[in-house]
């Protein structure tokens, strides 16, 4: 008899641990008697029919490799009118189910797929934002919030060197996390996260008297931050999100801070380099767990909902609920923020 076929894709920003969480389903599925197929470039390898085979012997030494084996877009095929196209590719690869690896954008078309055409989905959350509500963690994040805490640790020291305060702007979209567990984890001397409008006042008195006291002084900023009295035409993205990438929140707050303290400024914007490398034992192990749980729903025909990591337990949740609302850094968090900076 034909063994029942998932598929998987991931789609949006790439992040380290997509490739441990592809493994995980693969080797799982095999262990079930199933086969997979490797959907290719997020949603749009739904709409062209981009599927390659993908088996045990592609994946196994995949746990350490950064990005994603399958390829991604930010293709969203509500915006296209190609959700026919997606119904079409799922009955051609004769599909019994499709693994939706992403955000809250690509989760949302895979709710949306689920609700309304009854496809065999589950969810499994990644991005290095960390602004999925449902679970606790995704991964990407603790890789992308370390190498930018080992960014800002860099700044500092040649900071030093030279008695400049330093700007290091990190990603994160709409929620912080990536600035704030940076900001905690390299002892920074101020955080500007897009959760609260940068006060300049306080900003530049901050870093003047930590400046005076360690001959450097670091700011870590997010880059969608408000910077009052200053706004800026954005572009949108196929999901209506704002592109950040030209914001220049690094240049903007370093020309300010150095007119309003007088001390040599200077900044860095780390960027994609968050997204990409070998991804971290955290992520690795949160990747393959989320993964092999992904395939016990689809063994279990719990459609339409996502894994979600849920204090140490692996759990399901629905899509819905999933891709509700985002999570953004709570008071409690900014509190313990403004106790250490
Ligand atoms: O959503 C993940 C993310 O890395 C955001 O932090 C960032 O704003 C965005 O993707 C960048 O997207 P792109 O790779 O399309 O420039």
């Amino acid at each position: 008899m034909a063994r029942k076929r998932i598929a998987i894709l991931t789609g949006g920003g790439d992040c380290p641990g997509l490739n441990p969480a592809i493994r995980g389903v693969v080797l799982k599925a095999s262990k079930l008697g199933y086969e997979c197929v490797g959907i290719q470039e997020g949603w749009k390898g739904m709409i062209n029919a981009a599927a390659k085979p993908i088996g045990p012997d592609d994946v196994r030494e995949m746990t350490g490799k950064g990005g994603t084996m399958l390829g991604t877009s930010r293709t969203n095929p509500y915006k296209n009118g190609c959700v026919p196209k997606v119904l079409e590719t799922f009955q051609t690869l004769n599909l019994h189910a499709l693994v939706a690896m992403g955000g809250e954008d690509t989760l949302g078309v895979a709710n949306k797929l689920y609700k309304e055409h009854k496809i065999n989905v589950i969810g499994v959350p990644k991005t290095m934002d960390n602004d999925l509500d449902a679970t606790d963690y995704t991964f990407g994040f603790d890789t992308a919030a370390t190498l930018a805490m080992e960014a800002a640790e860099r700044l500092i020291d040649t900071g030093r060197s030279h008695r400049r305060i330093m700007v290091l702007e990190v990603m994160g979209r709409h929620a912080g996390w990536v600035a704030l567990y940076t900001a905690i984890g390299a002892g920074a001397d101020y955080l500007c996260l897009p959760e609260r409008p940068v006060d300049i006042k306080d900003m530049c008195a901050k870093l003047k008297a930590a400046h005076a006291r360690r001959d450097v002084a670091i700011v870590i900023a997010s880059e969608a931050v408000d910077i009052p009295g200053e706004k800026k035409e954005e572009e949108l993205d196929e999901f209506g999100h704002m592109i950040l990438k030209d914001r220049g929140v690094a240049e903007r707050l370093t020309k300010i801070i150095e007119t309003e303290t007088k001390i040599e400024t200077r900044s860095a914007v780390i960027g994609h380099m968050q997204r990409g490398g070998p991804p971290t034992l955290f992520d690795r192990i949160l990747g393959t767990r989320v993964g092999v749980a992904a395939t016990d729903l689809v063994h279990e025909g719990k459609f339409g909902s996502m894994v979600a990591l849920k204090g140490d337990a692996v759990i399901a949740v629905s899509l819905e609920a999933a891709t509700a609302k985002l999570k953004t850094v709570t008071p409690a968090w900014l509190r313990l923020s403004d106790d250490l900076l």
